[in-house]
């Protein structure tokens, strides 16, 4: 017998959903995404599964954290195939919102933010992006009123952000970043790979690779601005087009000139073709 998983559209369906368990002494998980999933994503549920009872995956394309020269609009949508992933980690709610339940008429109030959202990094790239992610997450967090929420590492300034836009605005619900999942070549996890011709995903692992063995060389006490600058041109030396490559503090994002300035992240956003990768790793601490 094949499972289904209910899925319901309003914010007081999913709602009423968390309240009833809840009520009934279950702990309760979120999985907020925008559909397109892939094992990374079913990684997420299962990590949300370690801390609650019963796990509601949001799927939702927010269209505020797009640019406007971004891909909103072909962004792969897939409810019904990601609806079967879903079913065969048995997720029990699956909340897939429009855009109008969202942001009805007359929705006129964003997050504001500083601190790690102003690192210079994605936000550089990207500079509506976290508003409009915090903001969508902000929504969804006071909409479910969930125990925890799991986010990927993959997205490590986005984690940023929202641990600290939950702690300011005190937000009850956890929040638990969870791995990035990675193919055996080492190519992180993203809806986005699909959109890479054969060859440039034949070169794609090359960002991880240079990512890890610049971790493996500051964690072996090498100069960070040196090793950086190696980075950078092995993965142009690859065929990427840097938007940055950097090593930063894990917790802050401030900039780090010593492996003693850490713990250290290095973080990453390069171009192949008309892809956008994003790519992180952690420096080892002895
Ligand atoms: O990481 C994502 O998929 C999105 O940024 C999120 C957190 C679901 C908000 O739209």
């Amino acid at each position: 017998m094949s499972f289904e998983v209910p899925v319901v559209h309003t914010v007081a369906e999913m709602r009423a959903f968390v309240r009833d368990r809840r009520a009934r002494g279950e702990r309760v998980g979120l999985v907020p995404t925008m559909g397109a999933l892939h094992a990374g994503h079913l990684s997420l549920i299962e990590e949300a599964r370690r801390h609650a009872d019963r796990v509601v995956t949001t799927i939702f394309v927010n269209p505020t954290q797009f640019g406007p020269s971004e891909d909103f609009s072909r962004y792969p949508r897939t409810l019904p195939a990601d609806c079967e992933k879903l079913a065969s980690v048995a997720a029990d709610l699956v909340f897939a919102p429009a855009v109008e339940e969202m942001y009805p008429p007359g929705f006129c109030t964003t997050v504001s933010l500083e601190g790690c959202a102003k690192a210079e990094l994605e936000d550089h790239f990207r500079p509506t992006h976290f508003v409009g992610v915090a903001t969508v997450v902000a929504k969804l967090l006071n909409q479910a009123q969930a125990d925890v929420a799991v986010f990927g590492e993959k997205d490590y300034q986005q984690l940023l952000v929202i641990h600290a836009m939950a702690r300011d605005l005190d937000i009850p619900t956890r929040i638990i970043g969870s791995p990035t999942l990675r193919d055996p070549d080492g190519l992180a996890m993203s809806s986005r790979n699909v959109y890479l011709s054969p060859q440039d995903r034949a070169r794609a692992p090359a960002l991880f690779r240079a990512l890890s063995e610049a971790a493996r060389r500051i964690a072996e006490g090498e100069v960070v601005g040196h090793v950086m600058g190696e980075a950078r041109e092995a993965i142009v030396g690859a065929g990427f087009d840097i938007d940055y490559v950097e090593a930063r503090h894990a917790e802050t994002l401030a900039r780090v000139a010593r492996r003693q300035d850490g713990p250290i992240r290095i973080l990453a956003a390069a171009r192949l073709g008309a892809t956008r990768l994003i790519d992180n790793v952690a420096v080892p601490t002895a």
